[in-house]
């Protein structure tokens, strides 16, 4: 039985005073849970994170990774860094870094590979437009976004990754996949996972993303392959996330 994982990705949102309501909020209500959880911040605020939620049962973690190890890349953020902050995951390949920063599927492959190197677990994102799906080209373009970043791992470092498919037609827009069509795709993702490592492939969390709220969640998190959420707008709201948390 895989746990679920909830995962909240803030995007560029927050400020130290707003953040400092939200993690209360939470840590107040998480104390046991059957599903592990976490936030993936701006960075800026991983300090404050790792003070609020050392301890509690609330993991933390970034949004991206730098390719790079080290130098001068001015601007990134190394995996080292973010380990320094006792990081547990590192968001890689969201849809909106794809879009709005070039990130090529064989650049999150490298970023996977470096949050992994970085003892990090990436949470690597992928998914289709609208108009590939209408075209019905999801399984193609899923399929290569998630081979790039196979083909890069050597079959061990399969079991440490998280997937998230996130359809960028459902992203902040308020529209949903339904249960079947999240289901459908999970199950080719791991599918092609249990190609190259099959105990790899039953263990791995596939988490869906793209406007789960509280009224979709329990819906979306009973099918069989779906393993959890990755939640961008009600990630930022405690009553919200803590009911998604809940129907896990
Ligand atoms: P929304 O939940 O706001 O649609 O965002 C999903 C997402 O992009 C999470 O990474």
């Amino acid at each position: 039985m895989r746990r679920k994982l909830i995962a909240g990705n803030w995007k560029m949102n927050g400020s130290l005073a707003a953040n400092a309501v939200l993690l209360n909020g939470l840590k107040d209500e998480i104390r046991e849970t059957k599903s592990s959880v976490a936030v993936c911040v701006p960075a800026p605020y991983l300090a404050q994170c790792q003070a609020a939620l050392a301890g509690t049962a609330i993991a933390w973690g970034a949004q991206d990774v730098s390719v790079h190890e080290s130098g001068a890349y001015t601007g990134e953020i190394s995996g080292a860094m973010l380990a320094d902050f006792a990081c547990t995951y590192a968001i890689v390949g969201h849809s909106e870094r794809r879009s709005y920063h070039g990130e090529t599927s064989e650049v999150v492959a490298k970023k996977t590979e470096r949050a992994i190197k970085s003892g990090l677990t990436p949470i690597v994102c992928v998914g289709e437009s609208l108009e590939d799906r209408e075209a019905g080209r999801t399984d193609a373009v899923v399929g290569e976004q998630i081979d790039a970043v196979l083909a890069l791992l050597g079959p061990a470092d399969l079991a440490k990754i998280v997937i998230a498919y996130e359809p960028v037609w459902a992203i902040g827009t308020g529209r949903t996949a339904t249960p079947q069509m999240a289901q459908d795709v999970h199950a080719m993702l791991r599918s092609r996972i249990a190609a190259r490592n099959s105990a790899a492939a039953e263990n791995v969390q596939i988490l869906y993303g793209g406007s789960m709220k509280p009224d979709n969640a329990g819906e979306l998190l009973a099918m069989a392959d779906i393993d959890g959420g990755l939640i961008g707008g009600a990630s930022l709201k405690a009553a919200d996330f803590l009911a998604i948390i809940r129907a896990a």
